[in-house]
């Protein structure tokens, strides 16, 4: 399985302090039944440009992977969160910061209300750019969407839904998780994952609660959706869209 959202890089974000902080949490997702992980450490273009930040995060990204070499620890492909921001849509380097190997790029959402304007630019990143925005942790957003204008227009929308562990192991919110999850408005799975103590790797928590709820064939769905985002096909991914 593929954990889609971890800040598993050390010392670039709020994520991991350190590689062998890194090595602990990769160690627990492999225990989990990970075996990729998909690093999405935060961007926020008030902080730099991309560029800048993907010099940072390549830096810390090969440092990583040189001290894991050979350890058989989840193989780790770079991304990033970018924080939504206006005009992004139009940003000539934004394709850079894409989830490598996929046509995805992970969209951290503000929590007000979403208006047209930023849903318009969803369809326009997707537009312009061939890009798919990956809404990262729907989770959070879930009392905006009850608002049914704002998930009437979402469910038009050519985006892929990224929601995070916690939410179907928590016992609270797993009900709500598994009815989305079934009716195909969660298409992949991350942790979230900060570190080894507060927001530690959770992917199979999330995993047993689908499985003994929904059953196997669930945890086989996010399989494939898993193997169509990584597709070379660009536009394989576009039977996902909600
Ligand atoms: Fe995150």
């Amino acid at each position: 399985m593929i954990d889609f959202h971890s800040h598993i890089i050390p010392q670039i974000d709020d994520g991991s302090s350190s590689i062998n902080e890194s090595i602990e949490m990769l160690t627990l997702s492999k225990q989990q039944g990970v075996k990729y992980m998909v690093a999405t450490p935060h961007f926020y273009a008030s902080d730099g440009t991309p560029n800048e930040f993907l010099a940072r995060r390549n830096r810390a990204y090969n440092r990583l992977s040189d001290a894991v070499a050979g350890m058989n620890l989840p193989e780790i492909f770079p991304g990033a969160e970018v924080g939504y921001f206006e005009g992004m849509s139009d940003c000539d380097d934004l394709a850079k910061l894409k989830i490598a190997g996929t046509s995805l790029i992970m969209v951290e959402m503000p929590v007000c209300r979403w208006s047209d304007r930023m849903l318009h630019e969803l369809a326009a990143i997707y537009e312009k750019n061939g890009l798919i925005p990956l809404i990262a942790h729907i989770d959070r957003y879930i009392k905006l969407l009850h608002d049914k204008k704002i998930a009437d227009k979402l469910n038009g929308l050519p985006v892929i839904i990224q929601a995070n562990a916690s939410y179907f192991s928590n016992k609270k919110t797993a009900r709500h998780a598994l009815s989305l999850l079934s009716k195909g408005k969660i298409h992949l799975l991350g942790s979230d994952c900060h570190n080894i103590t507060s927001r530690r790797p959770n992917f199979g928590e999330a995993l047993e609660v689908i499985n003994s709820k929904l059953g196997y064939d669930a945890i086989k769905r996010i399989s494939y959706n898993e193997k169509i985002v990584f597709s070379s096909d660009k536009f394989a991914a576009k039977e996902l869209f909600i």
